[in-house]
């Protein structure tokens, strides 16, 4: 089962695995590993680099996971975050998904674990717009952990008791768009293409739809058939949305199209909850918010699902540049001859520029299919010619395809290919 093949790499390679498992895991906590690290931190400045340049007002603060408990009456989540939950009897009860903790000598003070992002910004609303010379459109960004308890957190690495959210509040009296730039542009929602000149929603809410349909396709290059958008019914929406879509990914190891973050018009339902009026343009307002909210964690497992490959000798992920946690690596062919020395000073040239890994355990062979496997794009062997030449040959992940390259001129030629040069424009190919 793919699934399981992922899973089995995930944890053997230092992607991720499952929290404490030497005492036995708990379902639904994860580790990030030295792979799965580097890999998220790419996605979130991916996603950062792209959502908070959609305007110069749109900030990231950091807050603290534990809130207290007048936050989250104010919010409706005492009263409205619930999961139904069957007993043996078949009678349903509520179950609130918030995980409660007790501070202070008494243990008398409750507060709690928050389940969104985006109480964060809702409750600094009022200091950050005051700090930022009371401009509006303000967008005030979290990437950071959400908390949920989750009834039944066993799809592996899709439902998680502990997540990374990566969130966008922007608040607004207005939200004015460059419409234009998006008008003839189509959207993939359910199974149609639709332009969005067509959709009848507020002219803000379907630019965004655009935005983040092209975060997809054209920054982290996700194929067309595997996304979609999918509005959802009044009976399923958020208890604070008004407009909701979802962003959906095709992956076959769940089976299909699944939520992996949404688009939410919350209106001004947060910021009548909170009492954060303002006085904007000579009057008194509750400015309206729009969400953005991805599930990192959710993102991270479907782009795996997107880009893993079997072939008959080896599996491979093909992921690029932008997310690969491994893009070089450096091997030495033969474990004497001066070889190991030159290969350590070929990976101490490169290291600080690429995400590199050194290896010299095992047959060169092996070590090609443990970095494939990885989803590594580049991999350097320096053997005996590479003393007298002083060059290495280069190994393309996706062809297999070889060329030798002087390392005079490596830095140049990896950036090169890193970012899709094809290998044979960039030297001869050798086999
Ligand atoms: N602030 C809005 C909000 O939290 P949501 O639809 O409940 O909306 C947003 O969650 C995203 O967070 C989801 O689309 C999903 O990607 C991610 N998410 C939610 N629950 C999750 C869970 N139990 N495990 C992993 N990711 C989750």
């Amino acid at each position: 089962m793919k699934g399981d093949d992922i899973l089995n790499i995930a944890t053997k390679r230092g992607f991720f695995f499952p929290s404490g498992e030497i005492y036995g895991a708990k379902a639904g906590f994860w580790t990030y590993g030295h792979l799965g690290t580097i890999m998220k931190h790419k996605f979130e400045n991916l996603w950062r680099n792209y959502f908070l340049k959609l305007s110069e007002n749109y900030f990231e603060i950091e807050d603290v996971n534990l809130l207290g408990e007048e936050v989250f009456k104010k919010s409706g989540h005492l009263k409205h975050f619930h999961d139904p939950l069957k007993d043996e009897k078949g009678k349903t009860q509520q179950f609130n998904m918030m995980m409660e903790v007790k501070i202070g000598v008494t243990g008398d003070e409750i507060m709690y674990l928050r389940p969104e992002t985006a109480q964060s910004p809702y409750i600094s609303f009022k200091r950050e717009f005051t700090a930022l010379r009371e401009r509006l459109p303000l967008g005030l960004a979290v990437i950071g952990r959400a908390f949920r308890n989750e009834i039944n957190p066993r799809q592996g690495f899709f439902r998680l008791r502990e997540f990374t959210q990566a969130e966008l509040q922007i608040f607004f009296d207005k939200l004015d768009v460059n419409f234009d730039e998006v008008k003839d542009y189509k959207l993939r929602i359910m199974n149609k293409d639709v332009q969005c000149s067509g959709i009848k929603l507020p002219k803000y809410y379907v630019y965004h739809l655009a935005k983040i349909q092209q975060f997809y396709l054209e920054v982290l290059g996700i194929p067309r058939d595997n996304f979609r958008f999918r509005e959802l019914k009044d009976k399923e929406k958020a208890f604070y949305n008004k407009i909701h879509f979802d962003i959906e990914l095709k992956m076959e190891t769940l089976g299909g199209f699944k939520e992996v973050g949404g688009l939410h018009d919350r209106g001004d339902y947060d910021s009548k909850n909170h009492e954060l009026s303002i006085n904007y343009d000579g009057k008194k307002i509750y400015p309206h918010v729009l969400e953005l909210s991805f599930g990192v964690d959710r993102n991270i497992w479907a782009l795996m699902d997107i880009l893993y490959k079997e072939e008959k000798e080896r599996s491979l992920f093909i992921f690029n540049r932008k997310i690969a946690p491994v893009e070089v690596a450096v091997f030495p062919l033969v474990n004497k001859d001066g070889i190991p020395e030159k290969a350590g000073k070929v990976y101490g040239l490169i290291k600080d520029e690429f995400n590199s890994f050194y290896d010299s355990k095992g047959s060169i062979g092996k070590m090609y299919r443990r970095m494939d496997e990885v989803g590594c794009m580049a991999m350097l062997t320096i053997d005996h010619e590479s003393l007298k030449n002083d060059d290495v040959t280069l190994r393309d992940r996706n062809s297999m395809n070889q060329i030798r390259v002087k390392i005079s001129n490596l830095k140049e030629t990896l950036n090169k290919f890193l970012d899709g040069a094809e290998l044979n424009k960039l030297g001869r190919l050798i086999n």
